[in-house]
């Protein structure tokens, strides 16, 4: 008897301790009830709160995956279909179908749109750089270069609010990335700089639409002082020179470790930019937190401790995120991926858990911390 009152108290503790779990915190579960309170809402006074999707996301109107965008985010961005890979996999082929379904989806949801990327490195067709098999001279570069801008820009005039129009162009070691475009067009105007195809892609964006966002677009430069220093160096030269570059894209794809002293500084030397263009904005544009250091590829379990350590960094940065707000620097923070399922993070040897929502669509601890921080701050 008393075997069995022991047995029916430790599962009734059980239980109890498991109502307790942070995921019933708000009386809601899924990222997808209709009582879990919609994040951008609850930011709504500081920036929109956006999320990266792909356009397959869009198709069923009752999957979980519809219903968690459309109810928490208002900004959205491909997370491949509008680079230059899938709008332009040939020269002259272009692709529209899914940016066009992104784009009447924003305007049915009134929610803004982010263009990911008009040139990058990575995921651009060897077309933009050959001739005859060999490489492309510069003016052929710049030509593919700016058709690939003003066709895709003139397409959405007033429909896509802010583009990166160019990502990761800064070297991790200072200077600007090794590239196929620095390579190929190198000091094309010949006033001693090597910025001449990241200005030409600006002139050309601004040329085709005189009022979107012209964002730069770099990793690590929430992160690393130098990296942020060397974007500081490249934007104060152009804007210097008159190239139209309205605000910095800080990917932040960051850690459970991550410095938030460190992101104020960058964010401090990068402001400093506004001594030149006032009205200079910031974006966080990729936010993903991952729970392992980078090269780590030894898969760890999603444990409470590093629950409450994420938790904890959410809660800090977003503190952070508001106090940037309320300087006037920041307006948008957009998400990399919708839950911890769809994380461009996750490899095959290794599952991350950097988002919000977990892989079933449950409320993580760390939603409702982010949620938390927006109410303890309003006003
Ligand atoms: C990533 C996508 O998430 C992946 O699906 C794809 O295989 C590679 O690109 N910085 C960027 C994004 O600017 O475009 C990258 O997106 C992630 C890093």
């Amino acid at each position: 008897m008393k075997r069995i009152t022991s047995l029916i108290l430790a599962v009734l503790m059980l239980l109890s301790l498991t109502a307790c779990t942070d995921s019933s915190r708000g009386g809601a579960t899924y990222s997808y009830d209709e009582e879990a309170p919609a994040l951008h809402e609850a930011y709504d006074q500081w920036f929109k709160i956006g999320c990266a999707i792909n356009s397959w996301n869009l198709d069923d109107l009752d999957s979980p995956e519809y219903k968690t965008l459309a109810k928490h985010f208002n900004a959205f961005v491909f997370e491949n279909e509008s680079k230059q890979d899938a709008i332009q996999p040939s020269e002259g082929n272009f692709r529209w179908d899914a940016m066009d379904k992104m784009v009447a989806f924003c305007e049915e949801n009134g929610a803004t749109l982010r263009g990911h990327t008009l040139l990058w490195h990575s995921q651009c067709p060897d077309w933009f750089f050959t001739d005859n098999g060999q490489d492309a001279s510069a003016e052929l570069v710049i030509e593919r270069l700016r058709n690939h801008v003003t066709t895709v820009v003139t397409r959405y005039k007033g429909k896509v609010d802010s583009w990166d129009v160019v990502n990761e162009v800064i070297g991790d070691g200072g200077g600007l990335r090794d590239s196929n475009w620095l390579r190929l067009v190198g000091d094309y105007d010949g006033d001693g700089d090597k910025y001449d195809f990241i200005e030409q892609a600006f002139l050309a964006a601004r040329e085709a639409d005189p009022d979107a966002r012209l964002m730069i677009n770099d990793y690590s430069i929430e992160a690393s002082e130098s990296k942020a220093v060397s974007m500081y160096l490249a934007v104060k030269k152009m804007l210097e020179d008159g190239i139209p570059i309205d605000g910095i894209g800080f990917q932040s794809h960051i850690g459970i470790n991550t410095n938030i002293d460190d992101m104020r500084r960058c964010f401090e030397i990068l402001g400093k930019l506004r001594e030149i263009k006032p009205d200079l904005i910031f974006e966080v544009t990729e936010l993903d937190m991952g729970v392992y250091n980078w090269g780590d590829n030894n898969e760890t379990e999603y444990t409470k401790e590093i629950e409450e350590q994420q938790s904890a960094k959410y809660r800090e940065l977003f503190e952070f995120y508001i106090e940037q707000a309320e300087l006037g620097y920041l307006d948008s923070v957009v998400f990399w991926g919708l839950s911890d399922n769809h994380s461009w993070l996750n490899k095959s040897e290794q599952k991350n858990y950097p988002m919000l929502f977990g892989r079933d669509w449950v409320l993580k601890d760390c939603y409702w911390e982010v949620l938390e921080v927006a109410e303890e701050h309003k006003k």
